[in-house]
């Protein structure tokens, strides 16, 4: 079987939250399965080039069409961990500061979606199935079965698209439909809505199969409060969306082996944890204290992250004895209070307003607790990554936090609050914080949360499912 996915970011070279991630480990995890050729493409953004380009292969340029437009399209190629990856160049639309947040995102990634149909023929390599995550990458879906579907090699592709976040919808003006997208006029009705273009709508209209990335939030985008005017949309095509839950790259994170951290452990013996909270303090500028709790966020610093419930509640917190380090970037509101409330309270709170893999991966091994109140969660990873750190997660029911985490059970790895307030946010905290008081305790459930089987093993035999049943 071969298999391309079609992905705006994979880390290691790029990244901005779960996305990159995802594609890092699911990918490696498929590639396990004999018989399968895997290969990914992404597009070759400044940052990717800086630092990779001396590990890709030039292998050729050929030009894509959008609409009246003819661009330039470099292909480079590497192979990592038995993965063909390919980089799409093209300095005009890639060469900027940030993967996302530009003037002309649509443009910039209807280009890359054209790219990655266009190349197959560029490459010869025509895949079984054409896996496409988000709203970047959804147009290639629409592409392939609206312009390409008559063609020979191309009739028989299959397509997958996974909704990682449908927050995020790849929304533009009607006037861009022919004169940036190149659509075709028979496809207004699957790819608009309303008086807008919503290219995840069309993908989801367009895909064989639509994934998502948990059970509870497939779930949940049923409901209006979740989907809002794409609800119809989604009931109409429930028949062929599955939820998936993600996994994480166990080896990539990993107390035991991981470089980035001061002292590696295992839950057999957690020992290692004291040092790496010591060296976190250090780093934080926080008193060096190995009996107070670290309560830690590591979050995009958004709306339905829930951060505004941790604003809420940080003088609360803040009057308790915990130290509170929080890594982050995203609304500016946000960022400037904490900003504020951490020069005031220097000696209780380190605020990081910065995406940093190392720095993340510090502050998970050397905290206590990790604090994830979403308002909504489509996966969460974070929480996951945090229990093999053996720093126990507090967080919303939502998504996939409700699929990964439990409280009242004999599995408990974590605590749980059902309702999106303050009041039960805090309740959840103080539950933590009882049991953190009492050593024992404290240490068997930091040791069962970083025993956790949080891989890919199970979900990526669930996607090898859904591509075989399309074939
Ligand atoms: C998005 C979602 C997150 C999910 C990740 C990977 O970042 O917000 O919940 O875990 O994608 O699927």
């Amino acid at each position: 079987m071969k298999i391309l996915f079609a992905s705006s970011e994979a880390l290691p070279y790029s990244s901005s939250g779960g996305l990159g991630d995802v594609l890092l480990s699911l990918p490696k995890e498929i590639k396990q399965y004999s018989q399968t050729d895997v290969r990914i493409i992404l597009p070759l953004y400044r940052y990717t080039k800086e630092r990779y380009i001396y590990s890709l292969e030039f292998i050729g340029a050929t030009t894509v069409s959008l609409a009246w437009r003819n661009q330039y399209c470099g292909i480079y190629k590497t192979i990592n961990n038995g993965i063909t990856f390919y980089f799409i160049d093209n300095e005009y639309y890639f060469s900027r500061h940030m993967l996302y947040g530009e003037y002309d995102d649509g443009e910039r990634f209807a280009f890359f979606s054209k790219a990655v149909i266009d190349v197959m023929s560029y490459l010869d390599f025509y895949p079984d199935i054409l896996h496409a995550n988000d709203w970047q990458t959804a147009a290639s879906v629409i592409y392939l079965k609206t312009l390409y579907s008559h063609l020979d090699h191309y009739k028989y592709i299959k397509s997958v698209f996974t909704i990682h976040n449908f927050d995020y919808q790849g929304c533009f003006d009607n006037s861009t439909f022919h004169d940036l997208f190149g659509f075709s006029e028979n496809s207004r009705n699957a790819i608009c809505i309303g008086e807008k273009i919503n290219l995840v709508k069309g993908a989801i209209e367009y895909a064989d199969s639509v994934t998502t990335v948990s059970k509870t939030y497939a779930k949940e985008i049923k409901t209006f409060d979740y989907s809002g005017k794409l609800c119809g949309v989604i009931n109409d095509n429930f028949y062929k969306i599955s939820g998936v839950i993600n996994g994480i790259d166990t080896d990539y994170y990993s107390s035991e082996r991981d470089a980035d951290i001061t002292a590696n452990y295992s839950s057999k013996d957690i020992a290692g944890k004291a040092t790496n909270k010591r060296m976190l303090q250090g780093i934080c500028n926080l008193p060096l204290r190995d009996d107070i709790p670290i309560l830690c966020v590591i979050s995009r610093l958004t709306e339905h992250k829930g951060i505004d419930l941790i604003t809420s509640a940080l003088d609360i917190l803040l009057k308790k004895d915990l130290q509170i380090i929080i890594l982050g970037t995203g609304d500016t509101k946000y960022e400037n209070y904490l900003i504020e409330k951490s020069k005031e309270h220097s000696n209780q709170m380190c605020v990081n307003i910065k995406f940093d893999k190392v720095l993340s991966k510090k502050i998970y091994a050397g905290s206590d607790i990790f604090l994830m109140p979403s308002l909504r969660e489509p996966c969460g990873l974070a929480q996951m990554i945090a229990s093999r750190y053996g720093t126990v997660p507090v967080v919303r029911k939502t998504g996939g936090l409700a699929d990964t985490i439990n409280e009242n059970c004999y599995e408990k790895n974590g605590f749980v609050f059902e309702q999106y307030n303050v009041k039960e946010m805090l309740s959840a905290i103080d539950r933590a914080l009882t049991e953190y008081n009492n050593i024992n305790e404290w240490n068997n459930l930091v040791r069962r949360v970083m025993d956790v089987d949080f891989s890919w093993e199970q979900s990526a035999k669930r996607y090898m499912d859904i591509y075989k049943k399309l074939l």
